[in-house]
């Protein structure tokens, strides 16, 4: 263990004394006696920015995260000069720094410290960097829990471990594996039911320490750039993570179909293949909407290019495969093969775009197609170029969406899998080298893509998927976990990395279903299509090394199961839809741990398996072989067994029975659900009604259910439709009130309410305080079904 005389004698440089403060607006400024700088920058009453600067300079911002347009603005700011510190109130928090050192302390305002500096902010000179290591350790509380981070596999609960920031191709990654291929550099600490964030905007390479080197310590630190960090004060976990992806911007709604399930493998060709697959998929009634080409679709792996063997008119397959209600779309990495004869090579070579080393040579390394050059993708000239790229593909051929894949960057046959330190980057106009770009070069070929495919799908919504990703990359893209296992350990492994995107700002994500190196048994499909089902990105993809991966390789009961949890996830498509649009509304992630669900119960803190698909679905995926269900925790509260219909009251931890066919699933009571009926694509009929699944309950609960035209952006115009559903149990007596908002006529009239759990039996029904005769509901007693013009406000139901 390091002291923290040894910490000092380390060659660390640490603030001096304050010499002079001054305030501009919502900017402090301290200015110590060594040169060090500390601007505290109120962005919110919850969010507080510290940047430090060294030898009297203070960098001028430039970050790719923060958007410039995210929320700012304050209801209070007093600063208040005392004796040994100055203090900063807002109308949610204080915040100390002292005098003598710059150290920050920061409280509730009830006075309970929240965060606090142990060494504080302490940097080092760096012979092998030729600039600073940057560095920040705060005290680790007894009893503090850590979370978030992005992709990492290890457990939720981040305590005692340490981490790296510095994207990386990890084929068939481990539990233990790290770095990975995304660079989230935020976590959120708990202690004493109290969370906040830190969100450290610094896209050098990065490690965090959860008192894993001392007991009492976390802390972070950068091999370049500034101390540059945002502390966003909770107190509830889901109010950290909406305000981080505020700040770090919220993703657009995706088209209704992108939510739908995706079939991929490595690769399907030729285009008679293609259409064997999608043909198998209809022809067996398993719902699909997308489907993937992987690299083999082009011309010797030349970006934006077609083998035309393979296929020949890749215009008219994508359009027959659309009139079957298949989106299509294909893969595009960084690496663009050095050829003289390819118009791509040529493009970029006439106007400078590749990136170079130090000394003035292009970047040359080895990935799919051979020799390649590399886009400089953080030059704004070049991401404009390559989005235009996507005119071909896009407009031309039709393609739905874009797979951006190897953009950490990946380099074959290279120690350090990457481009070398030295290789320079624009980053906008800041000019640097790799070691600053490297964690953001996916992210930035990304936007690129986005932005291009934005443009050429236009008035309808583009769809992206990356598997590199720095901190913001939510607003361009999806993502997937890259190359994982086919085993149970990975099946484990997905489960956790979907609630820690979803906590980190990117819920829209999802693991190759069933493994991508390796295959499966059918056990194991079954039991990761269940939970893939349950995951904001749900995608089957295979490296197809070992044979195939569609829903009908294995057995005919593992196809069965297979299409029951792919029609599950169809009929919940309204519920998941309403799910995305409270994402991109509020920033609420959505997939919930159980802590993030419940975290004043301290049970949840360690809990890894279950979390909460929404805010009403709880969930638990079977991760061992030859299992009959399992035991898990139930938070606290009443819940509905799904499958039996069964309550139970939650805070305890309990055996579920679960076979090959069923995944532990629990609905929240008072849970109003929507549900469409199962469709092999997204639009494929008319929705004739629109069914709610009513879990009664004694008390109340409100549900929401958002719709709109599924793609497009009239929605952004008001034509949504936002049902505000608020339910009231007594013994004898229901009342459902609906508020609902937004113009956008659903192409339904109807209601169609499911009872669940109603404890007794009907006397009479009253719409809109009028009493209505069962049969004008055609109210059926058996299935406690009735049905209601959907545009009711107000249905009481009593009771005999
Ligand atoms: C990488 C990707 C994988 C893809 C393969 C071929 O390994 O992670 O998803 O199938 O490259 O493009």
């Amino acid at each position: 263990m390091i002291t923290n005389t040894e910490l000092h004698s380390q060659g660390n440089v640490f603030p001096g004394k304050l010499t002079s403060f001054d305030h501009v607006v919502d900017t402090l400024t301290f200015h110590a006696d060594n040169g060090v700088i500390l601007q505290v920058q109120i962005f919110r009453d919850s969010v507080i920015r510290f940047k430090y600067g060294t030898g009297g300079e203070l960098e001028k911002d430039f970050s790719y995260a923060v958007e410039a347009t995210s929320n700012r603005g304050y209801n209070k700011l007093s600063v208040v000069e005392k004796k040994n510190f100055y203090e900063i109130t807002t109308s949610k928090i204080v915040c100390h720094i002292a005098k003598t050192d710059l150290k920050s302390r920061i409280f509730d305002l009830t006075g309970t410290i929240i965060c606090e500096d142990e060494l504080g902010f302490h940097y080092e000179e760096s012979y092998q960097y030729g600039g600073e290591v940057v560095k920040m350790s705060k005290k680790a509380k007894p009893g503090e829990s850590y979370y978030g981070l992005g992709d990492k596999p290890a457990d939720n609960n981040l305590r005692a471990k340490r981490f790296e920031m510095w994207g990386t191709d990890q084929y068939a990654f481990g539990k233990t594996t790290d770095p990975l291929y995304k660079n989230v550099p935020f976590y959120i600490g708990l202690q004493n039911k109290v969370a906040y964030g830190i969100f450290f905007d610094n896209t050098f390479r990065s490690f965090f320490d959860f008192a894993q080197e001392r007991h009492h310590v976390t802390s972070f630190w950068a091999q370049g750039g500034n101390m540059d960090y945002y502390f966003i004060y909770g107190p509830e976990v889901t109010s950290v993570v909406s305000v981080y992806t505020e700040l770090t911007g919220k993703p657009e709604l995706p088209p209704l179909w992108a939510l739908g399930f995706h079939q991929c493998k490595w690769s399907y060709y030729p285009e008679s293949n293609v259409r064997e697959i999608t043909s198998k998929f209809r022809e067996l009634q398993i719902p699909c909407d997308a489907i993937y080409l992987d690299i083999d679709y082009m011309d010797g792996f030349r970006c934006f290019t077609w083998d035309n063997e393979k296929f020949p008119n890749p215009t008219k397959m994508i359009s027959d495969l659309r009139e079957e209600g298949f989106k299509t779309i294909a893969i595009i990495d960084p690496g663009i093969k050095v050829d003289p004869d390819y118009y791509v090579y040529q493009e970029a070579m006439e106007n400078d775009y590749f990136c170079k080393r130090a000394d003035g040579p292009y970047m040359k390394g080895k990935v799919w197609p051979g020799e390649c050059y590399f886009p400089d993708y953080t030059n704004p000239k070049v991401r404009a170029w390559w989005a235009d790229l996507f005119k071909g593909l896009i407009a031309d051929n039709g393609l739905a969406g874009i797979w951006n894949d190897m953009n950490e960057p990946a380099v074959m046959g290279v120690p350090n899998k990457t481009f070398p330190d030295d290789v320079r980057h624009d980053y906008d106009g800041h000019p640097c080298s790799h070691r600053k770009a490297h964690n953001i070069y996916g992210a930035q070929m990304a936007r690129a893509t986005y932005e291009g495919v934005k443009k050429y799908i236009y008035p309808k919504r583009p769809f992206v998927i990356t598997r590199s990703a720095y901190s913001g990359t939510q607003r361009y893209s999806s993502s997937w976990f890259g190359d994982n296992v086919a085993t149970w350990e990975h099946l484990s492994i997905a489960n956790i990395q979907a609630q820690r995107m979803a906590l980190s700002g990117m819920s829209f994500a999802g693991s190759d279903i069933g493994g991508f190196a390796e295959q499966p048994t059918g056990e194991l499909f079954a039991r990761w299509i269940a939970l893939g089902v349950f995951h904001p990105f749900c995608r089957v993809h295979s490296s197809g090394d070992h044979g195939d991966q569609e829903p009908w390789t294995f057995d005919e009961n593992i196809t069965n199961i297979t299409r029951k949890f792919i029609e599950l996830r169809y009929k919940l498509l309204p519920y998941l839809y309403t799910t995305f649009w409270q994402y991109a509304e509020e920033g609420t992630p959505m997939l919930k741990s159980l802590v993030v669900y419940d975290q004043e119960d301290a049970q949840t803190h360690y809990r890894n398996d279950e979390f909460l698909f929404g805010d009403k679905i709880l969930v638990c995926p079977i991760l061992e072989p030859n299992a009959k269900g399992r035991r898990m925790y139930i938070p606290r509260g009443e819940w509905y067994n799904f499958w039996t219909r069964e309550t139970i009251t939650g805070g305890k931890e309990v055996w579920v029975d679960a076979d090959i066919h069923e995944i532990p699933l629990f609905v929240k009571s008072g849970a109003i659900i929507p549900r469409y009926p199962v469709m092999q694509y997204v639009g494929e009929k008319k929705i004739e009604f629109l069914t709610l699944d009513v879990y009664y309950t004694r008390g109340k609960e409100k549900s929401i259910v958002y719709e709109d035209a599924a793609d497009g952006y009239d929605y952004k115009k008001g034509r949504f439709s936002l049902r505000n559903l608020s339910f009231k149990g007594k013994e004898k007596e229901i009342i459902i009130s609906q508020y609902k908002d937004g113009k956008y006529m659903t192409e339904y009239e109807t209601l169609r309410f499911n009872f669940i759990g109603l404890p007794f039996k009907i006397k009479y029904i009253e719409v809109d305080n009028v009493k209505i005769s069962f049969k004008d509901l055609n109210y059926d007693q058996k299935t406690q079904t009735m049905y209601l013009d959907k545009n009711f406000v107000e249905l009481h139901i009593v009771g005999k």
